[in-house]
C-alpha cells in the first residue's frame, strides 16, 4: 500500500503588487527583483482576508468532492497564525463543516512544518489506511517596508488530502533530515513582520541541502540520478536555481545548464507571481510543477526539500502517479491567477498598513476579498470568520 497527496489545491489573495512599480519607487532597476531574486509579483491579502480565510479557500473544493466527514484529522502549518492559543484550524473545521469528531492541530516551525504535518499525516493513514487526513498550510509573509525582504512579500495557502493509494504522488518513507539553533529568519511575538538576516539566510538554507541530502542519501536507496524533478522551499524562485546548482554540484552530475533548468523551472512559475507563502511555498511548488509540465510526469520520482529558518530542514522524495492529470485542478487555479488586480504603490500600502485591533473594541472589516469565505469583524478581541 502507497500512502501520499491524493488531491491539492491552493489559494491566493485577488490583490497582487508588481515588483516594476515597486522598483520605480525606490529608484531601483526592475530587474533585480524580475531577474536577480527572480520574482515578478507578490500576493497581498485583503483586510478581511488571512490564514484562516485562505486556509478554508484552499480546501473548500477537496472537502465539495470528498464530503465533510471524510477527514479524520485537519493538521494546519502555519508561521503567521492569529492567536497563541486556539489553533487556527478549529475555525477552518467550522468553514468547511468537518464532523465533531475530527481531531484538529496547529504545528510551527517557520516554513518547515507542512512538512512535519504532512508525514504526520502519513503515518497516521499508515496506521488506519481508511482514514484521510487535510493538511493545510497557510501564510502572509510580511517584511518591514523598505528592507531587502520587501521584495520576497507573499501570500497563499494550499490544501491536501493525505490517503492510501493517492492519486497523485506517493510519498517514500525514508526521509533525510537536518536541524541547527541559528537566527537566520524570526519572529518574536510582539512583531507582525519578521526579521531576517537575509544574505546568512540562503547560506544555512544551502548548508541545510547539503546536510539532508547527505542524510537522505544514508536513509534511502535513491541516487541524485534517480530523481527527475525537484521542489524546493521557495522564498524566491532564485533560491531555488541556486540550491539546485549546489546539490548538482554536491552530486558531482555532469549535466547541461538547460538539463538543471528543466529539473525545476516547471515548479517556478506560480511563486514568481504569487511570492513567498512560507509553509504553503513548496506545495504552490508541487502544484505548479503537476500543473504547467508540458511533458507527463507519471512513474517520475521527484525529490523535495523543505526548509524552515530557525532551522529545520529535510529532504524527502515521492513518485508521481500514472493518471495523476485528471484529479488536478489546473483551470481553476489559473483563472484564480489571471483574474487578480493589480495594485498602485498606494493600494499597497494601505493593505500592508490596515490596521489589525488589538484594543478589545469591536470592527466591522469592510467586504474585498473574492475569496468564499471572509472574516467579517473582531469584536471583544474575538474573531468573526463567515462564507461569503
Ligand atoms: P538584496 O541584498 O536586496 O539583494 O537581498 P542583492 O543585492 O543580493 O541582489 C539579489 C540578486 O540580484 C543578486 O544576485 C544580484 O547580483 C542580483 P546573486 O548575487 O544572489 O546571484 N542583481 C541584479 N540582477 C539583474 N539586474 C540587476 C541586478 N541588481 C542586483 N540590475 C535577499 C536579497 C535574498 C537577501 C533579500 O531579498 C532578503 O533578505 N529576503 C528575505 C530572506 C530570504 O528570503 N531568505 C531566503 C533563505 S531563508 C528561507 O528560505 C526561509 C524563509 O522562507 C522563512 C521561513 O522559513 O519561515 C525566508
Amino acid at each position: 500500500m502507497s500512502v501520499g497527496i491524493d488531491e491539492i489545491s491552493f489559494y491566493t489573495s485577488s490583490y497582487y503588487f508588481d515588483l516594476r512599480t515597486l522598483a520605480e519607487v525606490q529608484n531601483t532597476d526592475p530587474e533585480k527583483y524580475y531577474v536577480g531574486i527572480g520574482q515578478e509579483k507578490m500576493g497581498m491579502a485583503a483586510p478581511d482576508e488571512d490564514v484562516v480565510t485562505m486556509a478554508a479557500n484552499a480546501a473548500m473544493p477537496l472537502i465539495e468532492r470528498v464530503g465533510p466527514d471524510a477527514i479524520s484529522t485537519l493538521m494546519f502549518a502555519t508561521e503567521t497564525g492569529i492567536d497563541q492559543s486556539k489553533a487556527a484550524g478549529v475555525y477552518v473545521h467550522r468553514l468547511l463543516g468537518l464532523n465533531a469528531n475530527c481531531r484538529v492541530v496547529e504545528l510551527k516551525q517557520a516554513c518547515y512544518s507542512a512538512t512535519a504535518a504532512l508525514q504526520m499525516a502519513c503515518a497516521l493513514v499508515a496506521r488506519d489506511p481508511k482514514r484521510k487526513v487535510l493538511v493545510v498550510a497557510s501564510d502572509i509573509a510580511r517584511y518591514d517596508l523598505n528592507t531587502p525582504g520587501e521584495a520576497t512579500q507573499g501570500c497563499g495557502a494550499v490544501a491536501m488530502l493525505v490517503s492510501a493509494n493517492p492519486r497523485l504522488v506517493s510519498i517514500d518513507p525514508e526521509v533525510g533530515n537536518y536541524t541547527e539553533d541559528v537566527m537566520d529568519f524570526w519572529r518574536p511575538n510582539y512583531r507582525s513582520t519578521a526579521l531576517v538576516d537575509g544574505k546568512y539566510s540562503t547560506k544555512i538554507y544551502l548548508k541545510s541541502l547539503k546536510r539532508a541530502w547527505e542524510s537522505f542519501r544514508e536513509a534511502s536507496p535513491l541516487a541524485f540520478e534517480d530523481l527527475s524533478r525537484f521542489c524546493y522551499h521557495l522564498p524566491f524562485s532564485r533560491m531555488a536555481q541556486k540550491a539546485h546548482q549546489h546539490l548538482v554540484k554536491l552530486n558531482k552530475a555532469i549535466m547541461a545548464p538547460e538539463q538543471i533548468d528543466e529539473q525545476i523551472e516547471p515548479t517556478l512559475s506560480y511563486n514568481r507571481i504569487i511570492g513567498n507563502s512560507y509553509t504553503a511555498s513548496m506545495y504552490i511548488g508541487l502544484c505548479s510543477l503537476l500543473e504547467t509540465c508540458r511533458d507527463s510526469l507519471a512513474g517520475q520520482r521527484i525529490g523535495f526539500f523543505s526548509y524552515g529558518s530557525g532551522c529545520v530542514a529535510e529532504f524527502f522524495s515521492g513518485t508521481v502517479k500514472a493518471g495523476y492529470e485528471q484529479f488536478l485542478h489546473a483551470d481553476r487555479h489559473q483563472q484564480m491567477l489571471e483574474a487578480r488586480e493589480p495594485l498602485s504603490y498606494d493600494e499597497y500600502l494601505k493593505l500592508y498598513r490596515h490596521p489589525d485591533p488589538r484594543d478589545g473594541g469591536e470592527y466591522e472589516l469592510p467586504h474585498v476579498t473574492r475569496g468564499r469565505f471572509r472574516l467579517a469583524a473582531i469584536s471583544h478581541h474575538k474573531r468573526e470568520y463567515i462564507p461569503c
